[in-house]
């Protein structure tokens, strides 16, 4: 027994849970991601999976991203980018409801899928009926040789490493990774991005797996934080922009693993329902950092501190604005609004896993929960 449990303490590489280890694991992660892709320097972005996919991709009428739970979130980041770089149109869907529509699909549209494990039912069936009625599907998965790698015509791998936890976090940042490549990739491909740009955003972009590793330095403040909102029934993660799917993100980690009712929202739609349910029980987690939704933000935040909702906010480092309305501010390192959400995610990561710690929770595996879901 005491072989097991130092067999254990091994495997997770001394931390108390794979997820930890995992989230901890995403400067190197994202780093491995990256590698023999970007070409900071000359401004080029090289993916060898999609190459042979070039040409078409300069012709392309619109992508359609198809996933599940925090893969799909994903692709709600990869539609920002994509459209913000590349300008071509993304719906992201869920490929649970994608594959019982009856969707309109043609030979010109390129379908991604995205998946940690490349083997969830419903993102292969949603796969099966694109192929069939000729798109291009691309993948994005972690495990290589999986089901969907397989199905797909040509693919990204994230590099991430085995993911353990059932909540993913190491993944959906390398997916994420993957996606913002691809967006410069195709922006490339299009001609709708200079050189100068990218090789300013890829500098940048190399230089993010450091920045991840000064967000994990925050720990000890955002356990304070776990410790202040542990007891809550409810909590609400705003953020707008691509700060959007990063509070879809951080509620999900939150309610799968600590098992708190928890909802992420489009900041600005809080007035359209969801301000009702605040008062000085709800914690609300918004996504604040300077970028171009900062000011529309802020009054957000007044609205709840209006209604005496106690705010966390995830700030730019160096902040004050924020810090005079927010109850507790949690600092990420500055960047382009672009890698915003490999940021901004990483608190969520953490809060959620130490709110889950203090409640006694079984972290790594939730209740109910599988990490990869192979039926309906
Ligand atoms: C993530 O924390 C969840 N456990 C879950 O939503 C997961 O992302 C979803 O089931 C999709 O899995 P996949 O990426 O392996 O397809």
């Amino acid at each position: 027994q005491e072989l097991q449990l130092k067999l254990e303490m091994l495997e997770k590489g001394g931390f108390d849970h794979f997820m930890l280890k995992e989230i901890y694991e995403q400067p190197r992660s994202i780093k491995d991601c990256m590698r023999g892709r970007i070409y900071p320097a000359e401004g080029k972005v090289q993916l060898g999976g999609i190459k042979e996919f070039a040409e078409k991709l300069k012709n392309i009428d619109r992508i359609i991203i198809v996933a599940c739970g925090t893969s799909w979130h994903a692709g709600l980041v990869g539609e920002y980018l994509i459209e913000e770089y590349a300008r071509i149109p993304v719906e992201v869907e869920y490929a649970s409801e994608f594959r019982y529509r009856n969707p309109i699909i043609t030979e010109k549209d390129v379908v991604i899928a995205i998946s940690q494990s490349g083997e969830t039912a419903d993102t292969m069936a949603a796969i099966e009926m694109a192929k069939e009625r000729g798109a291009t599907i691309f993948g994005i998965c972690n495990v290589a040789g999986a089901s969907i790698p397989r199905l797909t015509h040509a693919g990204v791998y994230t590099h991430a490493g085995p993911e353990i936890g059932v909540a993913s976090t190491k993944a959906f940042t390398a997916q994420v990774t993957v996606l913002t490549l691809m967006a410069f990739y195709m922006a490339q491909q299009k001609g709708t991005i200079t050189t100068s740009k990218l090789i300013e955003l890829l500098t940048e972009l190399d230089n993010i797996p450091e920045k991840i590793q000064i967000a994990l330095e925050s720990n000890d403040i955002i356990k304070e934080v776990a410790e202040k909102i542990k007891d809550a029934t409810n909590c609400l993660f705003l953020g707008r922009g691509s700060g959007f799917p990063v509070a879809l993100e951080g509620a999900l980690k939150l309610k799968e693993i600590s098992y708190i009712h928890a909802e992420g929202y489009p900041a600005a739609e809080m007035k359209h329902g969801p301000i009702a349910l605040i008062d000085e029980e709800m914690p609300v987690v918004f996504i604040a950092t300077q970028n171009s939704s900062y000011e529309k933000v802020i009054s957000n935040i007044q609205e709840v501190k209006a209604r005496k909702g106690k705010v966390i906010a995830i700030v730019t480092q160096g902040d004050t604005e924020v810090k005079k309305m927010a109850d507790y501010c949690i600092e990420i390192p500055d960047a382009n609004e672009a890698f915003l959400p490999l940021l901004a995610t990483i608190p969520l990561q953490l809060l959620a896993y130490h709110i889950a710690v203090m409640r006694g929770c079984n972290v790594d595996q939730p209740r109910n929960l599988a990490k990869s879901v192979t039926v309906e």
